[in-house]
């Protein structure tokens, strides 16, 4: 009878650790060479804002994360497509992409931190869109930097280059192939620091584009309501507060 209880309570045992192996793995889409939102570090680690903070939520939600590099114009339609369920990237959650995905409530807005910028060595001294006609202006593909950028095309005069990564922008400012980059003023500050001879000059134009940043889901995804819970705990033990100063101050 005593050997018989032991391996009952023996199978119970390994069922439960069975049960342990299983769990969750979330497939998070990013997309690095966006500081300090995300970036890979010289051990070739993602780091970054949105890394620690989706790391934060992750285990609030009790679900284990594989990070997934992608380039940014391809996160919308793949979330859209259902082929994977969940992102963070710095992404401004427009109207016209709550049409098609879902978005968590905003974890990070500022009228400061989220202006637009336009970037530029700082030898050629522009001081507004309206030095730029005749002029080449890059954004990154897929990005609301690339619609604003289009939208005011012809008002300005400028031609509208994309590129599907900024850190190719900013190697063109400096051969001087592309005359300026429009960024959001964190990631632009973040350019300057690197490149001492870059200035920036606000783009007044674009305020109205101000959306704050959000994770994105694949539409109904049931992890939108884990995650805005998991949001509202790191914002009431101010753990959102302390990645904000830690990565954007
Ligand atoms: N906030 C902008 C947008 O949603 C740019 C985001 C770019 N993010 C990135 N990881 N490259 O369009």
């Amino acid at each position: 009878m005593k050997k018989y209880i032991l391996l009952v309570v023996l199978v119970f045992v390994l069922a439960l650790s069975g049960c342990d192996e299983k769990e969750d793995v979330l497939v998070v889409l990013t997309s690095s060479g966006y500081e300090p939102y995300e970036m890979v570090d010289t051990n070739g680690e993602l780091t970054g804002f949105d890394i620690e903070l989706m790391e934060a939520l992750a285990e609030e939600v009790g679900v284990v994360i594989e990070w997934k590099d992608v380039n940014f114009d391809g996160i919308i339609a793949s979330l859209q497509s259902g082929s994977y369920e969940v992102a963070i990237a710095g992404i401004s959650p427009t109207a016209a992409r709550d049409e098609v995905i879902d978005f968590s409530s905003v974890y990070y807005n500022s009228e400061s931190g989220l202006l637009n910028n336009l970037v530029f060595e700082t030898t050629a001294g522009y001081e507004s869109l309206s030095d730029f006609e005749g002029k080449i202006i890059g954004a990154q593909l897929g990005t609301i930097q690339a619609d604003i950028l289009d939208e005011y095309s012809s008002v300005y005069g400028y031609t509208v280059e994309l590129r599907a990564q900024n850190s190719q922008l900013v190697e063109e400012v400096k051969i001087g192939t592309i005359d300026a980059v429009l960024l959001e003023n964190l990631v632009a500050d973040s350019i300057l620091e690197l490149n001492s001879t870059f200035s920036k000059v606000v783009v007044e134009e674009s305020t109205d584009s101000i959306y704050g940043n959000a994770i994105a889901f694949s539409e109904d995804s049931e992890y939108v309501a884990l995650f805005n819970e998991a949001l509202k705990t790191l914002e009431e033990n101010d753990t959102l507060q302390s990645l904000i100063d830690k990565w954007f101050n």
